[in-house]
């Protein structure tokens, strides 16, 4: 269907390697609609190359954030200000209907029938059932919507700081208006349930079209060691269901990763996997400069798992007070 599209956001080459991942999922699944990736200008141009290579349409798109500091803080997640940006995907007009997809989501079989459903629908938040969660749901790209939804941001913000408290705030009849708009859980399996409710994982989580790794702790975060294919969590605790994990690395170790190599060329970059063959530690991860740093602070794109880490930033006041 060429009037129809998945699509997906990111800011940073983080979140891209995730939309990478979905993307070929998606494929490997057959769908037969289009896909959109809505980038920021500070993902690379080797990984915007690779993003062509697997997405119909890459469009890049001004970076929104809602600045909220206070209720991001709530949530503990700083850095989710910027998902206020995909908002834009409203104004992809030359689709009739999309199926806005988070990039840290992952497809494990066709879920092309997501496009019988209406706009609003999604699934339940894990968190407060009474609230959709906004990291996978059906929409209708519209000019007018778009607008109604930025003055809707500004006029009461967001009760998390994100976009699910804007989309929620917004279409705020969704938990009692229409139960064919509330998608089943399984198109939306938040891994964080698979330690709230594991009876009911272990019942129904086989049926899983759609894992969501919802969280702080990102696939990205681990690495990965593709021979035994066993994941090395470091310090991180391991949050997620191992074997969606796996999955996630498995495919992009095998589909992203090759890609990534012939884009950034000669130039060094850090795929996360841990090769026997010690091709780990020719990776080097590229520094950026403290201008370019500087910059991305500026933009709200500070990078919270490694440079500007909770526990680099303890460090540098702790010098600071001793
Ligand atoms: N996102 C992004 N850059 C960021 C943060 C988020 O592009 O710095 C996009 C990305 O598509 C991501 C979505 O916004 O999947 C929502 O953020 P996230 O998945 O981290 O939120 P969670 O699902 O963990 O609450
Ligand atoms: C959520 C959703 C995510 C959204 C974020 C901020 O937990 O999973 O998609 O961007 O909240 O509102
Ligand atoms: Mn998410």
């Amino acid at each position: 269907m060429a009037d129809q599209a998945f699509v997906t956001l990111a800011t940073t080459d983080s979140y891209a390697r995730g939309a990478m991942v979905l993307g070929k999922a998606l494929r490997n699944n057959n769908t037969s609609k289009k896909l959109v990736a809505l980038i920021g200008p500070h993902v690379s141009e080797p990984c915007q190359s690779v993003l062509k290579r697997i997405y119909d349409e890459v469009k890049l798109v001004d970076v929104l954030d809602s600045g909220d500091t206070a209720h991001l803080a709530m949530m503990k997640r700083p850095d989710l200000g910027v998902t206020i940006t995909k908002l834009h995907c409203w104004t992809l007009t030359h689709y009739s209907k999309c199926v806005f997809m988070d990039a840290d989501t992952l497809v494990l079989s066709n879920v092309d029938e997501l496009f019988e459903r209406e706009e609003l629908s999604a699934a339940p938040d894990p968190g407060w059932p009474d609230c959709f969660n906004s990291g996978v749901f059906v929409f209708r790209p519209s000019v007018e919507t778009y607008g109604k939804l930025l003055q809707f941001c500004t006029e009461h913000g967001s009760f998390d700081g994100g976009d699910q408290g804007v989309l929620n705030g917004f279409f705020n009849d969704w938990a009692t208006a229409d139960i064919s708009k509330h998608l089943p859980f399984i198109y939306n399996l938040s891994s964080i349930a698979i330690y709230t409710y594991l009876p009911a994982f272990k019942q129904y989580g086989g049926n899983a079209k759609v894992v969501h790794f919802l969280g702080k702790t990102k696939p990205w975060s681990y690495t990965f060691d593709p021979k035994a294919k066993r994941l090395l969590g470091g310090e991180q605790e391991f949050t997620s269901h191992p074997t969606f994990l796996l999955d996630w690395w498995t495919l992009y170790a095998s589909a992203v990763v090759p890609m990534l190599r012939e884009q950034y060329g000669d130039q060094p970059f850090h795929s996360g996997c841990v090769e026997g063959e010690g091709s780990f530690s020719q990776e080097v991860k590229p520094q950026p400069s403290s201008k370019e740093r500087k910059e991305q602070w500026e933009q709200g794109q500070a990078d919270y798992m490694g440079m500007d880490s909770f526990d680099n930033i303890k460090r540098r006041l702790d010098t600071f007070l001793k």
